[in-house]
């Protein structure tokens, strides 16, 4: 049967030869895709996240996805340094997590990142001496209330989306790194988005999407920067999860909860440098990969168009 197959192709011109090649290569490259896909959805184990240290640091606690952060690592057995602007929250979020995960020690410190930063920070290190911050998630992030061209956002609005999500992220960063370089082990998440990476444009909420590209990019930076010293550095991008920040209320298949979203974050943990740990949102980032971008752009911005259709309406009430 073999050689019968073998002398076939043996008869066919050069130029079929090649294109029977070509496409038995693809049809193998997108098998192996799959596979690996399914692999590290569903079956690679996460890492033990204590290896790492006993200790970590979660900014943007006390709602949303950061919150349940703290919640999935406390279940996992690691101490927490939550910070936060408002004490009340971080108060609660640290008795509701302490009542259920008894043993687990926590930290708060209370930072306003859109206020004095190098004051916030100073207060990290002082708190963080001595211990061993093995995981770093930098979560804290801001956007806009609803969708607005750049000449109508404000100047602090505009102050408070570079200061949170840039050189808060930054700062935090600087701050935990000296320890991790030190012990030789570390992994930091730093929460992108895919404002910025999944699709072309964000059109209404550029200075948001930027700054997702700064941490994207600063993270793929500091992945190859320390690698050899042992830390693990990632960019988490995540689509559309349920929270205050995307007004979204109910999680649905695409939409997930923050606790679905943390479950399946805390799994990547340690692995690519840039991932979606939500399954089905990476179903949609290979749509959205797949479509021609001058598509995808003119849909996104009929989207935000009505988003701020909508805000102004909300916003026009309010002050009747
Ligand atoms: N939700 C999504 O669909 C989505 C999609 C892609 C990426 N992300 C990213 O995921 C991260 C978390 O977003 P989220 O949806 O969970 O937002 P969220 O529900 O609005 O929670 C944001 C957290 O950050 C804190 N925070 C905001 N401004 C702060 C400041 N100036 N100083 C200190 N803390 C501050 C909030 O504190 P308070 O509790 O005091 O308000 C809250 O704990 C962000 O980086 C966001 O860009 C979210």
């Amino acid at each position: 049967m073999a050689d019968c197959i073998l002398e076939q192709l043996k008869s066919q011109p050069a130029w079929l030869l090649v294109f029977l090649s070509l496409g038995f290569l693809s049809i193998l490259k997108f098998s192996l895709s799959i596979l690996k896909w399914v692999y590290v959805n569903f079956l690679r184990p996460g890492k033990n996240l204590k290896n790492y240290g006993s200790w970590a640091l979660i900014t943007g606690p006390t709602d949303g996805i950061g919150k349940a952060f703290a919640f999935q690592l406390a279940r996992k057995g690691l101490n927490l340094v939550l910070v936060g602007r408002n004490p009340d929250k971080l108060k609660d979020v640290s008795e509701s997590i302490k009542s259920k995960y008894g043993s687990t020690q926590i930290k708060n410190v209370v930072v306003d990142f859109s206020g004095d930063l190098d004051d916030g920070v100073s207060r990290i290190k002082e708190v963080i001496q001595g211990l061993d911050v093995g995981v770093l998630i930098n979560n804290v992030g801001v956007s806009y209330p609803y969708a607005r061209f750049l000449h109508e956002v404000d100047d602090k609005l505009l102050s408070d989306l570079i200061k949170v999500n840039v050189e808060g992220t930054t700062k935090v960063t600087q701050a935990v790194l000296p320890g991790m370089v030190k012990r030789k082990k570390g992994a930091i998440v730093n929460i992108g988005s895919g404002a910025a990476i999944v699709i072309p444009s964000d059109p209404l909420y550029s200075v948001y999407a930027a700054t997702k590209a700064y941490v994207d990019q600063f993270s793929r930076c500091l992945y190859v920067e320390y690698k050899k010293s042992g830390i693990d550095v990632q960019c988490q991008v995540p689509l559309y999860v349920a929270t205050k920040m995307a007004s979204i209320r109910r999680s649905s298949f695409f939409v997930p909860s923050t606790d679905g979203y943390a479950r399946a974050a805390l799994r990547w943990i340690g692995y690519e440098p840039r991932c979606t740990p939500y399954w089905p949102h990476s179903l949609l980032w290979a749509l959205a990969s797949s479509l021609p971008e001058s598509v995808i752009d003119a849909w996104r911005l009929k989207f935000c168009l009505g988003i701020r259709k909508r805000g102004q309406l909300k916003d026009s009430r309010k002050k009747e």
